[in-house]
């Protein structure tokens, strides 16, 4: 197993759209556990492939309190979405220190494969329906930032490069 480097916001990478996973091999396996070992070391609830700069429709997710519940999404689709949303507080591996409430559906219902390759559908709600609706957004290339005024996503934009350039010196 090995710890995988994140992309940092503005990477331009994190921007790529994901293509579907072909087949749930020894490849995608292997990425599965490198991802739930990186989403676990950073503290991280959710971690996308496009995050890692593997660009196909992967993620790994655990909201447990127990941090032993992982859960691999592979090629999620969303079949329904509630008719109803609110207002959730969100931060995300790639924009760290940052939080700010993003709108997300209330529940939502997802097909996906998991990672032995067998097709679930999975129902949703509360911190789990917010986690796949962010994690999926990644996979379309969609960082949360993107949702916030464009005078927010400067500032953030700009305290992340200064940020970054530190982390150089
Ligand atoms: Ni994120």
């Amino acid at each position: 197993m090995a710890l995988l480097p994140i992309l940092c916001f503005p990477d331009p990478r994190l921007h790529t759209v994901a293509k579907p996973v072909a087949a749930v091999d020894a490849r995608i396996r292997a990425l599965c556990a490198d991802m739930i070992a990186t989403m676990y070391d950073a503290k991280g609830i959710g971690l996308a492939a496009t995050q890692v700069d593997v660009h196909e429709r992967l993620i790994v997710i655990d909201v447990s309190e127990e941090r032993d519940a992982p859960l691999v999404l592979i090629n999620p689709e969303l079949v329904w979405t509630s008719p109803t949303t609110h207002l959730n507080e969100e931060g995300c591996l790639s924009v760290p220190g940052v939080y700010d409430g993003v709108q997300r559906f209330d529940a939502v219902r997802v097909r996906a494969l998991d990672g032995a390759g067998q097709s679930r559908l999975i129902e949703a709600d509360g911190l789990l329906a917010d986690c796949i609706q962010h994690e999926m957004d990644h996979l379309m290339g969609r960082v949360f930032v993107e949702y916030l005024s464009p005078l927010k996503r400067n500032r953030i934009k700009t305290k992340m490069l200064k940020a970054q350039r530190e982390a150089e010196r």
